[in-house]
C-alpha cells in the first residue's frame, strides 16, 4: 500500500497508472463500516484510494474536534489488510494552505436547512469544501459513501452537481454490530454499558411514533435528543410518522457523545 501526505505526490502516482479509481474519504478511527466501503471500491474499480483527514472545517463544536479519536497506525494496518492501494493522510496545512477562514461556499439549498444542517450549522459547508478538495486531489471515477450519513450523501450529491463533477457517487448500506448498533468512530468514546443502552436507537426504529421513540431513548440513558424525524427518502421532506416509503432519522446524545442513525422503510 502506497502512503502519501502530499497532494502532488499522490497525483503523480495516480495519474501515471491510467486505471479506474475508487475513492473512500474518511476521518480515520476506521471500523468495519469504512472497510465495507473499501470492499465495494475494490469490487468496482481497478485502484482504490482511502483518505484519512479529520477535517477541522466541518466541526461546529470545537470540543468534538478535539475529542475525535485518532488511530493512524491501526488504520493503516486495517487498510493494508483490506487491500487498499493508496492512502492519503494530509496535514491541515496541506489541505488548507491558505488557512480555513475564507473558504468556498456552496448553495446547497433545502437539504442544508434541515436535521443535521439545522443542528450543526456550517457542518455541511465544511464537508463539501473538504470532499471537493479531496476529489480534486484524487480525481476518482467513483466515490463511495455510507448511508449511515444519509443526509451527507444528499448534500455531497448536490455539491457534485454544483461543481459539474463527473464522479459517480456510490451509496453503501450501514454496517451494524451484531446487536444492531451502527458502527461509528464516535462509539469508541462510549462505555460498554452505554453501547448496550445505545441499542435503543436500533430498537426505536420499530416504535410507531416519534414520541414513543424519544421516550425510549430518554429511558435508556440518552440525555438529550436533537431530533427523531420521518421524511421522504428521496426529497427529505417531512411526512407523517411511519407512512411508507419513509426514512426515519435520529440524532441523540449519550454520555456527551452525539450519535446519528437512520433506517429506510420501503
Ligand atoms: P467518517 O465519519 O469517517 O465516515 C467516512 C465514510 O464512512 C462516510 O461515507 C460514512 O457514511 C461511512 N460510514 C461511517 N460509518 C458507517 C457505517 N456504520 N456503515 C457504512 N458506512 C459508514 O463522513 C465522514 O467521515 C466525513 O464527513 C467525510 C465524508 C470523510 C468528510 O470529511
Amino acid at each position: 500500500m502506497k502512503q502519501f501526505q502530499k497532494t502532488s505526490e499522490l497525483q503523480s502516482y495516480l495519474h501515471s497508472t491510467g486505471k479506474s479509481i475508487g475513492f473512500v474519504p474518511t476521518m480515520g478511527a476506521l471500523h468495519e463500516g469504512h472497510l465495507a466501503l473499501m470492499e465495494a471500491s475494490k469490487k468496482a474499480c481497478e485502484l482504490s484510494v482511502c483518505s484519512i483527514f479529520v477535517n477541522p472545517t466541518q466541526f461546529n463544536d470545537p470540543s468534538d474536534f478535539d475529542k475525535y479519536p485518532v488511530t493512524l497506525e491501526a488504520d493503516l494496518e486495517k487498510l493494508r489488510n483490506a487491500g487498499c492501494d493508496a492512502v492519503f493522510y494530509p496535514s491541515v496545512s496541506e489541505m488548507y494552505p491558505n488557512g480555513t477562514a475564507d473558504l468556498k461556499s456552496y448553495n446547497l439549498g433545502f437539504p442544508e436547512t434541515i436535521l443535521e444542517g439545522k443542528y450543526r450549522p456550517g457542518h455541511f459547508q465544511g464537508v463539501c469544501v473538504v470532499v471537493d478538495l479531496l476529489l480534486q486531489a484524487v480525481q476518482p471515477t467513483k466515490l463511495f459513501m455510507g448511508e449511515k450519513d444519509y443526509q451527507q450523501i444528499a448534500v455531497v450529491q448536490k455539491m457534485l452537481e454544483l461543481t459539474n463533477s463527473s464522479v459517480e457517487l456510490v451509496k453503501c448500506p450501514t454496517v451494524r454490530s451484531a446487536e444492531g448498533l451502527a458502527l461509528s468512530s464516535r462509539n469508541a468514546r462510549l462505555s460498554e454499558e452505554q453501547k448496550i443502552q445505545a441499542l435503543a436507537i436500533y430498537k426505536g426504529f420499530n416504535l410507531s411514533s416519534e414520541f414513543a421513540f424519544k421516550q425510549s431513548l430518554l429511558e435508556n440513558g440518552f440525555e438529550s435528543i436533537d431530533y427523531v424525524a420521518c421524511v421522504d427518502p428521496t426529497t427529505l421532506l417531512e411526512k407523517p410518522y411511519g407512512e411508507k416509503p419513509c426514512l426515519i432519522l435520529v440524532a441523540a446524545f449519550i454520555g456527551g457523545v452525539r450519535l446519528i442513525d437512520n433506517k429506510t422503510f420501503s
